[in-house]
């Protein structure tokens, strides 16, 4: 099905968030929409897809103009949306979500629901089990699911908001792989993302937007340089980071172990010191996360001990290392790190820890506003934070640190950030490095790994290897590691025998 937009505008209050888009998607085609943090991508598509309706303009179906009243509508009229932020799941089968998702009232035959469920993800080599929790399915599990469920309803048109994010590698060529299916089946796929490798790999076309506005096209074979160009206006260059003098140790972990039926990780022994960054890389799953909760005190090490600051914190509750001074910024943005309904004044006033004190109301602007500028968010003090896009979510996050802070934990410090925001955001983490701040990160995009830490342990399998200089690795070198080629050889349960280890004792 052929899509049209024509002079698509969105007004959010003052925010002129689509500003007269014009696109054509042809039938059967790969549509990359490219685009920097708040370029309105998310909006036209929400527009495309009849969850907002736009304040001008019109879409074309195959030449034929409608207009949607729903999502559900725009799904009967052939056009399926996955949400950028993970929609909210309840503890159901996931058969009967399957089901639920039905439009128009008539409940379907579950067996027949269940075949179709069943055929359908065979076709694209998608393992879902009808009887299992969605609450126990990974992200790329539920994309599978919904995926699944948007064909079997018939969709024509299918719209992805930034999907990779925070799934693994492996999912992400299955998921590469089903678009390419559908698009070889005429259906049409629309790809919202900012990440040019993405386009590059999938997409037939792209448009750019920026500032909501569409400032170019292109077609594969892209000239890389040329798209960052037309997404930012300028020209950019990523590289690895100054490095920076290194201190006391801020966090010692000694034997360190986080084990369960399925990790294995244990023996971890390494500082972490003023100034350092250290980073934790592997699949989704492989542990990262548990080893830097429970450094964290978010979680109980299962053995081990915790200094922090030359202080015994093993076992310490994660409010203990908050007070002394050190802050865990969770992948999960929405649910952990901020509140939906509060306003960017209330979160920085929030932040300031300001309790005991009337807080008036100027102040808190004024706060908030120096926030909004030093970190570049895209809202107004009185925004609440779900009216944020992705990237805008992250900045906030970040302009409510401490300014005084030893030692920050963060899960995917970037993730759903476009290139320029990731810069920026890491040059803000250099100079606090630069003031003696330790960084503790895990993250799934191995460039960030690899040009912003010091030193980087890689998780696979359930283990995890001794901590790797960066400098001594490459993206081809730290991807094999992650994907377990050589990495018995680095990993810290290892037995070295004196004589394993190269000519040396
Ligand atoms: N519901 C809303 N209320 C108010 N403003 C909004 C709303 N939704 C989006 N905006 C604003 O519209 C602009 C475009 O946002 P949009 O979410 O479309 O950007 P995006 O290109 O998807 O960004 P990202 O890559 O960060 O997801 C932003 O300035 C955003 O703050
Ligand atoms: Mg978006």
């Amino acid at each position: 099905m052929q899509v049209e937009l024509r002079d698509i505008h969105k007004f959010f209050g003052p925010v002129h968030a689509n500003r007269g888009i014009t696109l054509t998607i042809p039938a059967g085609t790969i549509q990359g929409l490219l685009g920097e943090n708040g370029a309105g991508k998310s909006t036209l598509m929400k527009i495309l897809s009849g969850f907002i309706r736009p304040d001008r303009g019109e879409i074309r179906l195959d030449g034929r103009p409608v207009s949607f009243r729903s999502p559900a509508d725009a799904l009967r009229q052939g056009i399926g949306m996955l949400h950028q932020d993970p929609l909210d799941f309840p503890p159901m089968r996931v058969l009967d979500n399957f089901v639920a998702g039905s439009p128009g009232g008539l409940l379907p035959d579950k067996e027949d629901a269940r075949q179709a469920l069943l055929s359908i993800s065979q076709q694209f080599g998608f393992s879902l089990d009808p009887d299992a929790y969605v609450d126990t399915l990974t992200v790329g599990e539920r994309q599978q699911l919904e995926i699944v469920r948007l064909l079997w309803l018939g969709a024509r048109v299918l719209i992805f908001d930034e999907p990779t994010t925070g799934i693994s590698a492996q999912q992400r060529e299955k998921l590469f792989a089903a678009l390419r299916r559908l698009a070889d089946e005429g259906r049409t796929i629309i790809f919202v993302t900012h990440k040019l490798e993405e386009v590059q790999a999938l997409c037939h076309r792209v448009a750019v937007l920026r500032s909501g506005e569409l400032v170019g096209e292109a077609q594969a074979p892209y000239d890389l340089d040329r798209l960052v160009e037309m997404m930012f206006g300028k020209v950019i260059t990523v590289g690895r980071a100054e490095p920076v003098p290194l201190g006391e140790p801020v966090l010692e972990l000694r034997d360190l172990a986080v084990e369960d039926h399925r990790l294995h990780i244990r023996g971890v022994t390494l500082d972490i010191r003023a100034g350092e960054v250290i980073g934790l890389a592997g699949m989704e799953g492989s542990g990262q996360r548990r080893l830097l909760r429970a450094a964290a005190g978010l979680i109980r090490p299962t053995g081990g001990t915790v200094r922090f600051l030359g202080q015994d914190m093993t076992g310490r509750p994660y409010l203990d290392f908050h007070k002394a001074g050190a802050t865990y910024i969770p992948a999960d943005r929405m649910t952990e790190g901020l509140f939906p309904d509060l306003t960017i004044a209330e979160h920085v006033a929030l932040a300031r820890e300001q309790t005991g004190f009337l807080l008036n109301a100027e102040q808190m602007r004024a706060w908030a506003q120096e926030a909004i500028e030093n970190f570049s968010i895209r809202g107004r003090p009185e925004t609440p934070a779900r009216a944020l896009s992705g990237g805008n979510q992250q900045r906030l996050l970040l302009a409510l640190m401490r300014p005084d802070l030893r030692l920050i934990f963060m899960e995917h410090p970037t993730r759903g950030l476009d290139l320029e925001s990731a810069l920026w955001i890491w040059r803000k983490l250099k100079d606090r490095c630069r003031k003696g701040t330790a960084i503790f990160f895990m993250s799934s995009d191995l460039e960030e790994l690899l040009n912003y830490s010091d030193r980087v342990l890689v998780f696979f399998g359930g283990r995890v290897s001794r901590p790797l200089p960066a400098e001594e690795l490459d993206v081809e070198r730290l991807g094999q590691l992650i994907g377990g080629y050589g990495f018995d050889r680095v990993a810290n349960d290892a037995i070295t025998e004196p004589q394993t280890e190269g000519k040396a004792a």
